[in-house]
């Protein structure tokens, strides 16, 4: 079987899906690789480093011939969608729910793909799980530009210029993304807090040396593991009582999200006036609206003193560690599904039943686990 691996073309893209390292491993399921020249360049991944690693060097043109199935990290545009082959494979951070319309033209193109977004959050999948080593990237690069935007030290200093205290960073979410912005906030030696509507995430907090915000919003959690949406009042009364802790931190970062919905806003525009300037607040959730109301998606901006982080796509900014996890999570999953050298399809299976998004001409999604 031979997988391609295109160069990614969505703007500012620096990620590429499978690094050299991955083409040895795949070898024993059968699977031959085969790159577009310069896929991997801007992760610092060259062309000779593939072929060294025993893949094939192609040009766009002979890999979507030769390609079985094409592994990408964001969706096809309409002219890549045109170039895909009846019969042929596609991996890729589809949004099957968010972007509909994409999905539906791989299916009318006869293509057998699977959303990397898809795969269900259980442990005999954790390994494939990109969502979750992509939001790893993403925590941490949260409060690396925190810190680089901050006014203030994140430690506490004992100088002969005097004691500088420690600065106060909220973490609001504690997903895979703010649990990773809680321990590199702590390893930076900030003083750090966290807030979730799932109280089951309070010992994992607690674990990373943080506080556990205490208030009387609680969520429900899914099957998947996922927060439900509160309530309006519910979600009125969280922006209340956080208020306080957001005015008194240096730092925010919020990282709360639903699937499939709006991102709640839990920072309105007179939390942020409250806070102290030259105070932070990196916003995870720009890409579906933000967490915060001022936020400008994709944009740092100023607004009442306080910069605000909104930038989109963080894990292309550190292009070599998240494209090298995404590989892994890749091989993880063509482990599953390829057996000799071909796709076995079991739809019995959770995995390939949930993850095949489109199969047979058809868009085929799993009900999301409720
Ligand atoms: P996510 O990106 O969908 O959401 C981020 C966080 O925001 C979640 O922890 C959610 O509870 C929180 N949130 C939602 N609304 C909020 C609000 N109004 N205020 C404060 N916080 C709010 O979630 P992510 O990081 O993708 O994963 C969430 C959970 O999924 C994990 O904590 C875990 O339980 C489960 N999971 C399971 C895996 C497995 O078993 N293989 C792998 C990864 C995640």
């Amino acid at each position: 079987m031979i997988v391609g691996v295109g160069r990614e073309t969505a703007q500012g893209e620096r990620r590429v899906a499978i690094v050299p390292e991955t083409v040895v491993r795949l070898e024993p399921l059968g699977i031959e690789v085969v790159v577009e020249a310069g896929a991997g360049a801007a992760a610092g991944l060259l062309d000779q480093a593939y072929a060294e690693a025993g893949a094939r060097v192609l040009a766009a043109a002979d890999l979507d011939r030769e390609a079985d199935l094409v592994v990408r990290i964001q969706k096809p545009t309409p002219a890549e969608v045109e170039r895909l082959r009846s019969g042929q494979g596609l991996i890729g951070f589809l949004q099957p729910l968010i972007d509909p319309d994409v999905t539906r033209a791989v299916a009318e193109r006869g293509v057998t793909a699977f959303s990397m977004d898809a795969i269900p959050r259980i442990s005999r999948s954790q390994s494939m799980d990109a969502l979750s080593s992509q939001a790893t990237v993403s925590g941490y690069k949260a409060v690396l530009l925190a810190a680089g935007h901050s006014t203030k030290f994140f430690p506490m200093l004992t100088t002969a210029a005097g004691t500088i205290p420690p600065a106060k960073v909220l973490i609001i979410g504690a997903g895979v993304a703010g649990l990773q912005a809680i321990a590199t906030a702590r390893r930076l030696g900030a003083v750090v807090s966290g807030f979730d509507t799932r109280p089951v995430v309070r010992e994992q907090v607690e674990s990373l040396g943080a506080r556990f915000i205490e208030l009387e919003v609680e969520g429900e959690e899914t099957a998947g593991g996922y927060a439900t949406q509160l309530s309006e009042e519910q979600e009125e009364r969280e922006r209340e009582l956080l208020g306080e802790y957001i005015a008194d931190s240096d730092i925010v970062v919020t990282t709360a999200a639903i699937p499939g919905k709006p991102a709640p806003l839990i920072v309105p525009e007179e939390g942020v006036r409250a806070m102290r300037p030259g105070s932070v607040i990196v916003d995870l959730a720009a890409e579906t609206g933000g967490n915060c109301a001022l936020t400008e998606r994709g944009e740092v901006v100023v607004r009442e003193g306080v910069t605000i982080v909104g930038l989109l796509n963080l894990p292309s900014t550190m292009p070599a560690h998240a494209s090298q996890m995404y590989s892994r999570n890749v091989m993880s999953l063509l482990g599953h599904l390829v057996t000799d050298g071909k796709l076995e399809l079991d739809f019995d299976d959770q995995i390939t039943n949930e993850t095949c998004v489109t199969h047979a001409g058809e868009v085929r999604l799993a009900p999301v686990a409720a």
